[in-house]
């Protein structure tokens, strides 16, 4: 395996307790064999997200140490704006601790019920919170972008066509178009610019506000250099500022490209709109200069943000992504193609067809990821989107049946991700032996939280939650 040398060198260790299969077999039982139960300190490569999960620079902890503490003008929050303003391009900027807080406030800004936001893909947070402000979410991505086979370079594009036709139909409730990137839910596939000007085209003929969800833009301006034509010769910098510059404002979780672990923002040119968003961010969140963040998370953002436009790094982090998922595509093993920013998703029903969507191929592979090797993915599949019919009770699957493993940011080493990928290698070489589980205990909304399960012996057929 060639992994991409990394570009920093190590100042700072944090100790991996290793722990035995025999002690990860009672956590996990413990644990109802929910991985979101088991104690961190048991797994020693942990791929459960990319978010919140970066190690932090030296010059971002020194950034913390000058962070200002004023309750209001605090410095901090001025270099926050200005490096935003730099990047982003929107005049307002709006702090909050994490994305969803952004979401949640941009969209009971803006929404009224029974108003329809269309995005290539709702993060399930933005899906949340538009609906929760009354809206009905819509996912409007390129067809390829949902076949996890397609060897598209964007598979993370809007389908500009259908959202023209969703605006021509639902004129005058649609209050805002969300596009992000790149496209996590549909495996962290990037958006073109190409197609990122023709969605700002179709929003401006129909005079509706673009917004994207810029969670890991920089990802997303790498693919748009390495790939698309006529980017080649622009920075990283320079193609985020061009894209941003197509929109009328954004979201961010900066748990993500921000390289930081807590922080997000909205920002925008409407300046009535940051002034009703303000006013619900001083009843919820805090002032407008903190918003829900201390002085020195605003310093360690503002320096992130930096960070990551370093095409070195950039080079390392979506290679060290690429690496893993050709070491499993030479190896036969079956994953979303092409590799995306952020994470290795396995096809989980190709790689144990024998186990019905009803009892949990991703999570039959995440479980024996843990107990075997000590590595925590996450099933995203039936058990985080499946649903049971209100009537017969039967359940009802999603299209994808997928385990993601997330690579945190400058987190792990090559030797690190060469074990993650022999150990995948080995489940699917011994696939056939993975059981299915069963819902024992389960909740009624997010259930993959919280949820209780228990392995079916080999050969026995789902049983579907709660009969
Ligand atoms: C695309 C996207 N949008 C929004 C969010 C929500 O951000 P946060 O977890 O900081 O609330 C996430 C988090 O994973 C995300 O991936």
């Amino acid at each position: 395996m060639q992994f991409p040398a990394e570009p920093f060198r190590i100042k700072v260790v944090e100790t991996l307790r290793p722990t035995t299969r025999e002690e990860r077999v009672k956590w996990l039982e413990a644990a109802g064999y929910n991985l979101f139960k088991v104690p961190a300190e048991s797994i020693y490569i942990d791929l459960l997200t990319d978010s919140g999960t970066s190690a932090m620079s030296d010059k971002q902890w020194a950034a913390l140490m000058v962070g200002d503490e004023s309750y209001a003008g605090s410095r901090s929050f001025y270099r926050f704006e200005s490096v935003i303003r730099d990047l982003f391009g929107y005049k307002h900027v709006i702090p909050t601790h994490q994305g969803r807080m952004a979401e949640n406030l941009l969209f009971g800004a803006v929404v009224t019920p029974g108003d329809v936001v269309p995005n290539n893909i709702h993060f399930d947070t933005t899906r949340a919170n538009a609906e929760q402000a009354g809206a009905k979410a819509v996912d409007l991505v390129v067809p390829e972008g949902l076949d996890p086979q397609h060897r598209g370079l964007f598979k993370g594009n809007m389908d500009v066509g259908r959202l023209d036709r969703v605006l021509d139909e639902n004129q005058g409730r649609v209050p805002i178009v969300m596009l992000t990137i790149t496209n996590n839910s549909g495996g962290g596939q990037p958006v073109s610019m190409a197609n990122a000007r023709a969605t700002a085209e179709v929003c401006r003929r129909h005079g509706v506000p673009l917004f994207f969800d810029a969670c890991r833009f920089a990802e997303n301006s790498w693919f748009i250099q390495q790939r698309e034509e006529g980017q080649a010769n622009k920075s990283v910098k320079q193609i985020a500022q061009e894209m941003f510059a197509l929109g009328d404002g954004c979201t961010m979780s900066a748990k993500k490209d921000g390289l930081v672990n807590i922080g997000g923002f909205v920002a925008m040119n409407d300046g009535a709109l940051a002034e009703r968003i303000t006013h619900r961010l001083i009843l919820v969140e805090g002032f407008s200069t903190y918003g829900g963040l201390a002085g020195r998370d605003l310093e360690a953002i503002a320096q992130g943000l930096t960070e990551v436009l370093d095409e070195h790094y950039l080079r390392f982090r979506i290679g060290q992504v690429r690496q893993i998922c050709e070491a499993l595509t030479d190896a036969g093993v079956p994953i979303i193609q092409p590799p995306g920013g952020h994470a290795v998703y396995l096809d989980a029903k190709a790689i144990a067809p024998h186990i019905p969507p009803a009892a949990f191929p991703g999570q039959a592979i995440a479980i024996t990821l843990y107990r075997d090797y000590g590595i925590r993915g996450v099933e995203i599949g039936s058990l985080m989107f499946g649903s049971e019919d209100p009537v017969t009770g039967a359940p009802i699957a999603p299209p994808l049946e997928l385990v993601r493993l997330a690579i945190p940011r400058r987190v792990y080493t090559e030797a690190q991700l060469a074990y993650v990928a022999r150990s995948v290698i080995e489940v699917h070489r011994n696939a056939g032996r993975l059981k299915g589980l069963r819902i024992t205990h389960g909740a009624p909304f997010l259930r993959h939280f919280t949820a209780s399960l228990e392995e079916l012996p080999a050969g026995v057929p789902a049983v579907p939650v709660g009969r």
